[in-house]
Parts: structure tokens; sequence; C-alpha cells
């Protein structure tokens, strides 16, 4: 699904060069849950604008469904640490609004306009918001605006998902519950999944693999495989397994945020 091969970022500003990414290869496979992990600033946010085709590399390549990127990924969805809501529109129009925009969808919904809501009402049912779908995004919590903008970014069932820090700015046990909306969704849907996350717990929980990154200039120095069986539950994160496998991305981190 994704392969990034040997690919170096430099941003260039008034004040110079930048380089965010160095020499950095990755490859994630078709329905694969792939978590990156790493200090901050190390250039994760990069990576995920190199892969959704919003910024382009200075050297290196990068591929998407075996086909070089080279413009803005149509087959992505996005969601980030703020929900980004817009707050004059009601949950059910800010699912469906990227349907309104991205140009295959947009003439399919002008025709269709049921047979869309009837998706995005499912999907809100998915994650528990069902019965909010006429209300307003100032209306509900965080934790609540996070969960529809999953569905947002999932509304034309992109085969890439792509979460950048989604439940940083929640508190720990909205946290755990949208650990288990996203596992169920991907689960239920099926697509592949690129998480951006400082919680190593939560990559440990949600992904199949995990992938830590140096600091800047970031590339990928290791990557661990995740094979505790699923479906889990959320008391696999008690366990001593778990409980080895985060203290080992620990020391991991620590290790390179020193080198
Ligand atoms: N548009 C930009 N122009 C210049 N420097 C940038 C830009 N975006 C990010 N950077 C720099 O590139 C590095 C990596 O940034 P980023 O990918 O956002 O890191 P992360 O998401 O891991 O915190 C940082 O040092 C950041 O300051
Ligand atoms: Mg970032």
């Amino acid at each position: 699904m994704i392969c990034l091969d040997d690919v170096s970022l430099s941003y260039k500003g008034r004040s110079g060069e930048v380089t965010a990414l160095a020499h950095t290869s990755l490859t994630v496979k078709q329905g694969e849950f792939a978590a990156v992990v790493g200090p901050s600033g190390c250039g994760k946010s990069t990576l995920m604008k190199l892969v959704t085709g919003l910024i382009r590399p200075t050297a290196g390549a990068v591929f998407v469904e075996g086909k070089p990127v080279k413009g803005p990924v149509k087959i992505a969805g996005m969601a980030f640490q703020n929900a980004n809501l817009l707050p004059w529109r009601s949950v059910l129009d800010n699912v469906l609004l990227p349907l309104e925009i991205v140009p295959p969808h947009r003439g399919r919904f002008r025709r269709e306009k049921d047979f869309y809501r009837a998706r995005a009402l499912d999907l809100l049912g998915v994650v528990g918001l069902r019965d909010f779908a006429g209300r307003y995004p100032w209306e509900m919590s965080g934790g609540m605006q996070q969960r529809a903008s999953l569905c947002r970014a999932l509304i034309h069932e992109p085969a890439l998902l792509m979460l950048d820090e989604p439940f940083a700015a929640l508190d720990a046990f909205t946290r755990e519950e949208l650990w288990v909306v996203l596992r169920d969704l991907w689960q239920r849907l099926g697509f592949t999944v690129v998480l951006v996350t400082h919680d190593l717990r939560e990559a440990a929980f949600l992904a199949d693999t995990v992938h830590v990154m140096s600091a800047r200039p970031g590339r990928i120095v290791e990557t661990r495989v995740v094979d505790f069986l699923r479906p889990r539950p959320l008391e696999v994160c008690y366990e001593p397994a778990f409980t080895d496998l985060v203290h080992e991305l620990r020391g991991k981190i620590a290790e390179v945020r020193q080198a």
C-alpha cells in the first residue's frame, strides 16, 4: 500500500534549510495497521504529508498502491489532533463534507444524497454517535468531536487512513474509548492505517507494526511486529508481554532522543 524508498526532505526557509527526513524507508502492506512513534520534531507529520502527497520529497521516491505519488492522494482519509469540525454544520453535515469537495464523489453525492446520508449515519452508529447526528460540534465533548472526525475521514471509504496524533488532546479514559472505536472501525472496514502517536501504549494496543523514528533528521530506526491476538480487548494492556513491549519501545525512544 505504501512504500517510501530512501526518502529525504528538507524544508527551505528564510533562516536556512531544515532537514526533516534523511534516507527514510518504510513499507506498509495493504490492510496493515502501522504506527509511527518518535520524539517531537523528528519528522512524523512530514512523513504523513509525503505519503498523502501534500509535499514532494527532496530525494527518494514515495509510492502508494504501487504508483508514484505526484499530488494529493485521493484514496486517503485523514484526521489530526484537532477535530476541526465546522461549527455551523451539524455533525452529519460535517461527516458529509468531503463528499461535497472531492471531485470523484461530488457528482454522485448530489444525485444520491440519501445513499450517502445512510452511510454517514451507519458510520456514526459504529462510533456511538447515531443519536447526535443533528447536533452541533460545540454541543459535544472533545472525544465525541474526534469520533465524528474519524467518520468524516472514512465517509468516502478510503483504502488508506492517515492519523496524525488524533487522540493526543484527549484525557486518558476518553483516549482508551477511542482506541476501541478505531480498532472496531478498522476491523469492520479493512482499510490500511498509518497512526502517528507519541503514546506507546496506543501504538502497542492498536498496531500490527510499530516503526520507531530517530531524532531529526528522522528515519525509521526500528520496526517491531506486534503479534498480540486479535480482536484485542483493552485488558491486553495489562498483560506482562504488553508491558514488556511498551518498556522496550520506551527504551528505544530514550536511546534515539540522546543520539
Ligand atoms: N513547513 C515547514 N517549514 C520549515 N520547517 C518545518 C516545516 N514543517 C516542519 N518543519 C520542521 O521540520 C521538522 C519536523 O517537523 P514535523 O514533521 O512536524 O515533526 P513531528 O511531527 O515529528 O513533530 C521540525 O524541526 C519542524 O520544525
Ligand atoms: Mg507532528
